[in-house]
């Protein structure tokens, strides 16, 4: 039986053991997956590789720390966090299949982000990982953050991007094609980072909180006729991203999305 895992803290609540076993149960593969609070990132890399764990997923705080104990590939490096560590070669690889998932995300849903104009808010860890793949799917990027020189620096690493202050966001809204939402704004509550009557019918609007699934600033966009992105499908896209990797499968999707789904709201 292989074991997979997750280290992160907390991680009591994940929803990563369901979706992944539910891949294996689906595709016949005698495996489990586990989750891990450890003290250290490097003492888990350590471990994880001791114990001949087949894959390792790593979620907060941890992401950045791992980096320095894995042969990071280009993605992760830009990103500069690692979620999904490999270890089938000599030495532990690290990937950031977030990266993937926000692509795989827009590309489920049928929208081509070649030359798109895009306005993505926040600049925290997930907006790191979402603004590269806005860029590398060929958006240009402007990145807005309510602490103003966090979006200033983010964007400097991303190719073709710029930084606004939120008050910009209205304006760029207006000839936007896409909205996405990296910040924790709309987790658990009712509120959005988006004043409702800049949102418009021709925008995509994806949203990174996947707790609720429906969250106010979706709410408002389906409202006004703009096609919506909620937070399950980074989710699940990012999960189904390494699964393939660690299993060279490709990942059943609907599977591994129905046991997410059910346990969403
Ligand atoms: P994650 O890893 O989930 O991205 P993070 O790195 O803590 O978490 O980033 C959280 C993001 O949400 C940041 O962009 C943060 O803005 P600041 O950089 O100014 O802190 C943003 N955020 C959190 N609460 C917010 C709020 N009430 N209004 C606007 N932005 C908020």
């Amino acid at each position: 039986m292989d074991v997979y895992g997750l280290i992160g803290n907390p991680v009591g609540h994940s929803l990563s053991p369901p979706m992944h076993e539910a891949g294996y149960d689906a595709l016949g593969i005698d495996a489990r997956y586990v989750t891990f609070e450890p003290e250290d990132a490097g003492e888990a890399i350590d471990a994880a590789a001791a114990l001949d764990l087949a894959g390792l997923n790593v979620t907060i705080p941890f992401k950045r720390a791992v980096l320095d104990h894995v042969e990071p590939d280009a993605t992760a490096e830009r990103v500069g966090a690692v979620n999904t560590v490999d270890f089938a070669g000599e030495r532990p690889t690290g990937h950031n299949t977030d990266v993937a998932g926000v692509r795989r995300s827009f590309a489920h849903h049928d929208v081509d982000l070649e030359g798109a104009t895009a306005v993505q808010i926040g600049a925290g860890g997930a907006g790191r990982a979402i603004a590269f793949a806005l860029a590398d799917a060929g958006a240009t990027v402007h990145v807005a953050n309510r602490t103003a020189l966090k979006a200033h620096d983010l964007a400097a690493d991303v190719p073709g991007a710029d930084g606004h202050e939120l008050d910009d966001v209205p304006k760029l809204l207006a000839d936007a094609d896409v909205l996405a939402n990296a910040t924790s704004v709309g987790m658990e509550e009712d509120a959005s980072p988006v004043p409702a009557d800049a949102l418009h019918g021709d925008l995509v609007v994806f949203d990174a909180v996947y707790s609720p699934l429906e969250t106010t600033l979706l709410g408002d966009a389906d409202a006004v006729g703009a096609r919506t992105i909620d937070g399950g499908w980074m989710l699940l896209f990012q999960g189904v991203a390494a699964f393939e990797r660690w299993t060279g499968e490709d990942a059943p999707v609907d599977a591994m999305n129905a046991a997410l789904r059910s346990r969403l709201e």
